[in-house]
């Protein structure tokens, strides 16, 4: 397939571009600066100049592409409403060029939260309240109903291997500003986690076979206890692991209290059954052990 990949130059999307071409396909990844598109052309795929903030801008691209892999995204936290909107116009953009074609439109996710209190499996749905980005994927799902093979790859919150940028780096941040590394309450809510490649793989399955309005889990470990990584990271850095009340945790951990106080535990089954999908790489623990996240 000829694929047209937004995000290619992020975390994600640089590991799905290998994975696309030794696959045999064509990728093309939008790079809104000169740094992205030298990144892109890198990895052996092709940059087409453009941005999320022009949405129409990448009409033509779509209307050439066989599929679309729609990984890029505005990750800063103060400004969630604007860039949930920014991702709409994206979205529409996408959906209203493949409306009609069977070709498929691959989204990103998430797991934190689809399930408060119980095992999240790939058929819940998300409250449309949990974050203003949920309405979007909505979007691209129902896009099922319209001629479009869409499908939504929720991510374990931690897409973990050596590079990564995202929370567990950011808890290591946190740990060595404070020279604790700590967990909130008791440290049993646990995360799924799901290594980069595994996750990639997932992408290009997706890709290739998901059905038309289904919601796939890149989760290879369904939860680890928050403790554990904290202990895990106190190791690394040498400093003591302390729990840290509830209460506290905003300040502690800042907007990240949320999430590591979040208990998210997610299933596989069906994305394993569906897809065919099979995460053979290390876990969570062992790349903390590998000693990269604190070089
Ligand atoms: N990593 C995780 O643990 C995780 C967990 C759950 C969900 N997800 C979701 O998975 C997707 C990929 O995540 P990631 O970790 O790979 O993200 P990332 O490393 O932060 O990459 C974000 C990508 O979006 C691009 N981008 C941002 N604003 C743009 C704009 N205005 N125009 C064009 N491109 C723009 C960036 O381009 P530049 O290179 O130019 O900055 C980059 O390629 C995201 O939708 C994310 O929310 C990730």
């Amino acid at each position: 397939m000829r694929v047209f990949m937004t995000g290619a130059s992020g975390w994600i999307g640089s590991a799905v571009i290998p994975e696309l071409l030794s696959a045999g396909h064509q990728v093309t990844g939008l790079a809104r600066s000169d740094a992205s598109a030298a990144a892109i052309a890198a990895l052996g795929a092709d940059a087409f100049r453009g941005s999320l903030d022009d949405p129409s801008g990448l009409r033509d691209v779509v209307a050439t592409s066989d599929g679309v892999i729609h990984l890029g995204y505005n990750h800063d936290f103060s400004q969630m409403q604007a860039a949930a909107d920014t991702d709409r116009g994206v979205v529409e953009a996408i959906g209203s060029v493949l409306k009609g074609s069977d070709r498929p439109f691959v989204v990103a996710g998430g797991v934190i939260g689809i399930a408060p209190g119980r095992v999240a499996t790939e058929n819940d749905q998300p409250d449309p309240g949990l974050h203003p980005r949920t309405a979007n994927v909505d979007y691209v799902l129902s896009l099922a109903n319209d001629g479009v093979r869409s499908s939504c790859v929720r991510f374990a919150p931690t897409v973990h291997g050596e590079g990564d940028h995202g929370f567990i780096a950011t808890l290591v941040a946190i740990a060595r500003e404070r020279g604790t590394s700590g967990y909130v309450g008791d440290g049993s809510n646990c995360w799924p986690a799901v290594h980069r490649a595994d996750a990639a793989r997932l992408v290009r399955l997706a890709l290739e076979g998901a059905p038309a309005g289904s919601s796939l889990h890149a989760v290879a470990e369904s939860g680890i206890p928050t403790k554990a990584i904290a202990q895990a990271i106190g190791t690394g850095l040498g400093l003591p692991i302390v729990a840290v009340a509830r209460d506290d945790a905003a300040e502690h951990f800042g907007w990240m209290g949320r999430f590591f106080g979040a208990n998210a535990t997610a299933s596989n089954t069906m994305t394993r059954e569906l897809l065919g999908w099979n995460p053979t790489h290390q876990g969570l623990l062992e790349d903390l052990a590998a000693g990269f996240y604190f070089r």
